[in-house]
């Protein structure tokens, strides 16, 4: 049965034959994240991506995160198992759209999130993702002007971390996140004030989060803005502490596995249950064995794009924790 240990000796067996790391995000289904080499966020699975000694990547999780794979390591095959796994976030701008809106603003600073095509990363100064977004735009002299793209929530939790005013974002949104809205956010922290509230900058609900926090109806430390490698990490803290407490979460559903195995004392109850991504649910464990087994689908970007999009992409891994 695919997901039982046949299988997963099958992909272990596979992947050593073929010299390939697993690398699983933390939105993908528990079989794939429990069999992987690494789970983790966006900015740690490229660092790994960056600088694992293996000669093949099997990147789970979606297209983008696979291109920005194959921009830092050029040298080495990258596959992901179904490059169907697309992102409605990357979707939302196309490199001729960042052009036009270049051009209106040619003296800017483009900061691009990682959720974008290698074309879009390849017109952009610096690439960004959820955990150091707002370092990537601090470390931009105050009085440059910023292009930021292409997501609004994300764009305006910068805006107010960095108290810039010289920053336009991009009206673009992850579907899934924008439906983690303010209305389902205000119900659910109303009937569990208790609760600690971990959310992703993407989320819709992240000004409502703070007004509630402003409002008094949840008290400020219990807002917890965080990447989903940030929510691993605190849940890590709340779990070595030994707290029984409540977290309510707002992001993807996937997150909820591993913030389970790392804080087992810990109810984490989603904000929106209904928060699945079905672009990352496309890397089944059927999908995955068939990857390995036949080296596809495997990812193939223009050499110009990948010259052009390495410096931006680089620079992303280099700031930040
Ligand atoms: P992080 O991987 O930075 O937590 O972002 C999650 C996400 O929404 C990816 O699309």
């Amino acid at each position: 049965i695919v997901g039982d240990a046949t299988w997963a000796a099958e992909v272990r067996r596979l992947a050593d034959a073929r010299d390939a790391v697993l690398l699983a995000h933390n939105y993908e289904l528990p079989e794939i994240q429990d069999i992987a080499d690494y789970t983790g966020d966006s900015l740690a699975l490229s660092r790994v991506a960056a600088n694992d000694p293996h000669s093949t990547i099997v990147f789970c999780g979606v297209h983008f995160m696979a291109e920005t794979a194959k921009i830092l390591s050029p040298e080495k095959r990258v596959l992901i198992p179904d490059a169907r796994a697309g992102c409605s976030l990357a979707s939302s701008i196309t490199a001729a759209e960042l052009a036009a809106w270049k051009a209106e603003y040619p003296d800017a600073t483009v900061v691009s999130y990682v959720n974008t095509t290698a074309e879009v990363k390849a017109m952009t100064d610096i690439c960004c993702t959820s955990s150091n977004a707002v370092d990537v735009v601090q470390s931009i002299p105050a009085d440059q002007e910023v292009l930021f793209c292409p997501d609004q929530f994300l764009g305006a939790h910068v805006k107010r971390k960095t108290g810039r005013n010289n920053i336009h974002i991009w009206m673009g949104e992850c579907h899934i996140h924008a439906d983690i809205n303010g209305d389902v956010l205000a119900e659910t922290a109303c009937q569990h004030p208790d609760s600690d509230l971990y959310i992703h900058p993407e989320c819709g609900c992240t000004t409502s989060a703070l007004y509630l926090a402003q409002e008094g109806v949840v008290p400020q430390e219990q807002v917890k803005i965080l990447s989903t490698g940030g929510m691993l990490e605190e849940a890590e803290e709340a779990g070595a502490c030994g707290d029984h407490g409540e977290v309510l979460v707002a992001t993807e559903v996937g997150m909820l596995h591993q913030l389970k195995a790392v804080a087992p004392n810990v109810t984490f109850t989603p904000i929106n249950p209904h928060a699945a991504c079905p672009f990352m649910k496309m890397i089944t464990p059927a999908a995955l064995l068939r990857c390995l087994a036949l080296g596809k689908d495997e990812i193939d970007l223009d050499p110009d794009t990948i010259a052009a999009a390495y410096r931006p992409v680089d620079r992303m891994i280099s700031i930040g924790n």
